[in-house]
């Protein structure tokens, strides 16, 4: 999702350091962008040139202190294991300055547990800013308030968020999940079991949530959109964290399988050129 974050700010006028492990993630991630931003554009959606938009976004090779220097707010995107997490915070904290704000684009972990590999003296500017898949297009960011997180801290995010032209909704308790994936989360579930207990396939179920919940994309492909592997991290950091739920074979049998879906060509549906959505 970091491509898409960091496409927004350019879109907005920010000057953006998009920071990756390697150079081939990074020259992936601008193609991606490009296209993006063409795509608006054709739509009248966004108003400047392409060249002038990606002008804005330059990158940096696995030196998370370059990236950070003179920055007014961060946002990572890295994967979504706790300690990885906490080892971005730790180095974007020495580097970034004081005043700068340390936001997360997790889809589960604690706001206050990230927050607590930064120094103390940090702690009021780590917040939780969750953006959806993909970021262009989804309409809502959450802000999650960790147990330090400054009213100012999520006051200023909130605007950083509607300068991208995101809706937001601020989520006081930083609980497993927060708000759209906790529920997210259940309807998954509902409808993995379903398939488990032989009630109703992965087509039926989706046309139904599709064509009569009115959803744009029905659970199984939206996994497949989102990526399984991520469906399984997040059920994993939720059900550490006491979130009850019943991890649910048909999900976790494509984690083992490595079947992550658009990712890799293959999840609930297939996808003939990997990596690149296509309704099935
Ligand atoms: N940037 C710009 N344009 C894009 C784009 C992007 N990243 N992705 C797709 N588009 C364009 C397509 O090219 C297409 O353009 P066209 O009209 O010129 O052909 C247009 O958007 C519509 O796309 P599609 O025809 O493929 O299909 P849809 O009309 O269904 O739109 C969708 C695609 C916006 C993804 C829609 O299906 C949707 O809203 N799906 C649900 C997504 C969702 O729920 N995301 C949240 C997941 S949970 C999450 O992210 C949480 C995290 O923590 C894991």
């Amino acid at each position: 999702m970091g491509h898409g974050i960091a496409e927004l700010f350019a879109i907005a006028g920010y000057e953006v350091a998009l920071v990756d492990v390697a150079e081939e993630y990074l020259k992936r991630a601008l193609q991606n962008i490009e296209w993006s931003v063409k795509k608006l554009a054709e739509k009248g959606q966004v108003k400047e040139d392409v060249q002038t938009v990606m002008s804005r976004i330059k990158t940096v090779v696995n030196d998370i202190c370059k990236a950070v220097e003179g920055v007014e707010v961060v946002v990572e995107a890295v994967v979504e294991d706790i300690e990885v997490k906490k080892r971005v915070f730790a180095e974007a904290d020495r580097c970034a300055p004081p005043e700068a704000i340390l936001a997360t684009n997790t889809s589960s972990l604690p706001i206050t547990e990230i927050a607590e590999a930064v120094k103390p003296e940090r702690r009021p500017r780590v917040v939780g800013m969750h953006f959806f898949n993909p970021p262009p297009l989804m309409p809502l960011v959450e802000i999650i308030r960790g147990r330090y997180t400054s009213d100012e801290t999520v006051k200023k995010t909130a605007e950083y968020a509607a300068r991208l032209g995101k809706q937001t909704v601020v989520v006081n308790r930083d609980v497993p999940g927060f708000i759209v994936n906790r529920i997210l989360a259940r309807v998954n579930e509902a409808a993995c079991w379903m398939v488990a207990r032989g009630e109703a396939t992965v087509q039926e179920i989706d046309s139904a949530l599709m064509y009569k919940a009115g959803l744009p994309m029905g659970a199984f492909i939206l996994m497949d959109y989102t990526g399984i592997d991520v469906v399984c991290f997040i059920g994993d950091a939720m059900l550490k964290r006491g979130f009850k739920t019943h991890p649910c074979p048909v999900i976790t049998e494509k984690c083992q399988q490595k079947k992550y879906g658009v990712k890799t060509g293959e999840g609930f549906y297939k996808y003939p050129a990997p990596g690149k959505f296509q309704w099935p």
